[in-house]
C-alpha cells in the first residue's frame, strides 16, 4: 500500500554533508521524494514534534541538538515506505545498526543519529508529522514514470 513518511536529516547529517548520499538512498530504493525543506527548527517546534518523550532524562539534549543547525525535512512515498524506510535507518542506537543501515554506516553515538523517520509502530505518526512541518501546498502530487515495474 502507498504510504507517505516523514523524514528527516538531523543537523550532525547536515554538517557532515550526509544529505546528498541519504537522498540517494531513498531514491536507488524506489521511494518517490514528494517535500524537502532545508530549514532550522526552533524550540517551539522542536517541543512539539518529539513532544511525547518529554520529561525523559534525554529530552532536553534531543531538542537542544535538534534546534542546533539546519536539517532537511523530507517526505517520501511509497509502498510500505514507513517501514523500509524505518529498516533503511537501522536501530535508534547506531551502535546496535547492521552495516549498510543508515546509522550502522555513518554513526556510532546515540545521541548524534543522523536521520529521523516516522514510527511504523505508532500509526498515524506519519500524519502528524507532515503536518507539523508541511503545508499541504509543500507537498508535490506526480507519477514517477517508472513507478511499479522498474524496481
Ligand atoms: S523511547 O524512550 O524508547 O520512546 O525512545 P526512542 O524511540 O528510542 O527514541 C526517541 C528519540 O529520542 C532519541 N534518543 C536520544 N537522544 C539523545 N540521547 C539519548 N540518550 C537518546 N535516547 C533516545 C532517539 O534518537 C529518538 O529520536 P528520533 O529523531 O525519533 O530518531
Amino acid at each position: 500500500m502507498s504510504e507517505r513518511t516523514f523524514v528527516m536529516v538531523k543537523p550532525d547529517g547536515v554538517q557532515r554533508g550526509l544529505t546528498g548520499e541519504i537522498v540517494s538512498r531513498f531514491e536507488d530504493r524506489g521511494l518517490k521524494l514528494v517535500g524537502a525543506k532545508f530549514m532550522q527548527i526552533d524550540q517551539e517546534l522542536a517541543e512539539e514534534h518529539y513532544g511525547e518523550h518529554e520529561g525523559k532524562p534525554f529530552f532536553d539534549g534531543l531538542v537542544e541538538f535538534i534546534t542546533s543547525g539546519p536539517v532537511m525535512a523530507m517526505v517520501w512515498e511509497g509502498d510500505d515506505a514507513i517501514r523500509q524506510v524505518r529498516r533503511m535507518m537501522g536501530e535508534t542506537d547506531p551502535a546496535d545498526s547492521a552495516p549498510g543501515t543508515i546509522r550502522g554506516d555513518f554513526g556510532l553515538d546515540l545521541g548524534r543519529n543522523v536521520i529521523h523517520g516516522s514510527d511504523h509502530e505508532d500509526p498515524g505518526s506519519n500524519e502528524r508529522e507532515i503536518d507539523l512541518f508541511f503545508d499541504e501546498d509543500e507537498l508535490v502530487d506526480y507519477e514517477k514514470v517508472d513507478e511499479g515495474w522498474l524496481y
